[in-house]
């Protein structure tokens, strides 16, 4: 297959051109252009038109977006634009040209915040395009990536193992992660499903804690806390963690309707 997939410098992105790209051609869309095509700013709804103008692909994925809520907080008119303009020119552009739509959104939809807004608001967005499309909803995802270059979950864990002892883990807050690796899974089960399902939810079942979760993948006694804020840590280089067992209720994966 020929597949677009946009926001390939982020944290999701960077791993599914990485994890796709063995098995499809993948055209990789990102702000500053790449590899002859223009920029894509989401943000300048003129350079989105003319660098799909250039694209010649099955499918796009969608996984570019102001994706902090902080981010979306602090700047509510670029984050609308972004997340829901933006989609709304994608979603336009894959009906006219009978192209499919995978779109990354949040189990977070319903929460009150600019950011879950903005995601239930591209949700509608393309389902009222009429585009086909499917919709893959995460939660806090976990995994490793390429890119680091937004603060995310994870490099807390990797900030914990280079300096143990550093970092308390809250123990308070339960919630349902997503590993990232199921997240390349289940895009490449939909990209290869003709009648894929037009929703999916890539959660854990089981509900855990940061602090179960770095108990359960580094080797060194963990600080718990009652921190419902999360703080995150600047990037820094990933140590090799991957060969900690990971637990399984990070690799216990239900793939509704495949
Ligand atoms: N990570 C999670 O836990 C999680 C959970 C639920 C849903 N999601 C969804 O999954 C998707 C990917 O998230 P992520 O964690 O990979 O986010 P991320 O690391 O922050 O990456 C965001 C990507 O979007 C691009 N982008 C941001 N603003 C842009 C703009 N104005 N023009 C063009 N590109 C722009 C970034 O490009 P630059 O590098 O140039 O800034 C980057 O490639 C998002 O749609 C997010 O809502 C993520």
């Amino acid at each position: 297959m020929r597949i677009a997939i946009t926001g390939t410098t982020g944290y999701i992105g960077a791993r599914l051109q990485h994890y796709m790209q063995r098995t499809h051609e993948i055209t990789s869309i990102t702000r500053r252009g790449d590899k002859g095509l223009p920029s894509f700013d989401l943000c300048q709804p003129s350079t989105l038109q003319q660098t799909l103008q250039h694209l010649d692909v099955d499918i796009i994925i969608h996984t570019a977006a102001i994706a902090r809520r902080q981010q979306c907080t602090a700047n509510p008119e670029a984050a609308y634009v972004a997340n829901v303009e933006a989609t709304k020119v994608i979603a336009e552009w894959a009906r006219q040209r009978g192209i499919r739509l995978i779109f990354l959104s949040s189990l977070g939809i319903h929460e009150d915040n600019i950011y879950a807004d903005t995601k239930r608001l591209a949700e509608q967005a393309i389902e009222d395009s009429g585009a086909m499309n499917t919709t893959i909803r995460l939660a806090y995802t976990f995994g490793f990536s390429p890119s680091f270059s937004n603060p995310k979950p994870m490099q807390r864990l990797e900030h914990e193992a280079h300096f143990p002892g550093s970092i308390s883990f809250d123990d308070s807050w339960h919630f349902q992660p997503t590993s990232l690796e199921h997240v390349c899974h289940v895009i490449q089960a939909t990209v290869r499903n003709s009648k894929p399902p037009q929703e999916v939810n890539v959660v854990t079942i089981e509900a855990t804690t940061m602090f179960e979760i770095a108990s359960a993948c580094l080797p060194h006694q963990i600080q718990a806390c009652k921190d419902l804020k999360m703080k995150y840590v600047p990037g820094c280089l990933p140590v090799n963690i991957g060969e900690l067992p990971w637990p399984d209720y990070i690799l216990s994966l239900p793939l509704y309707g495949f």
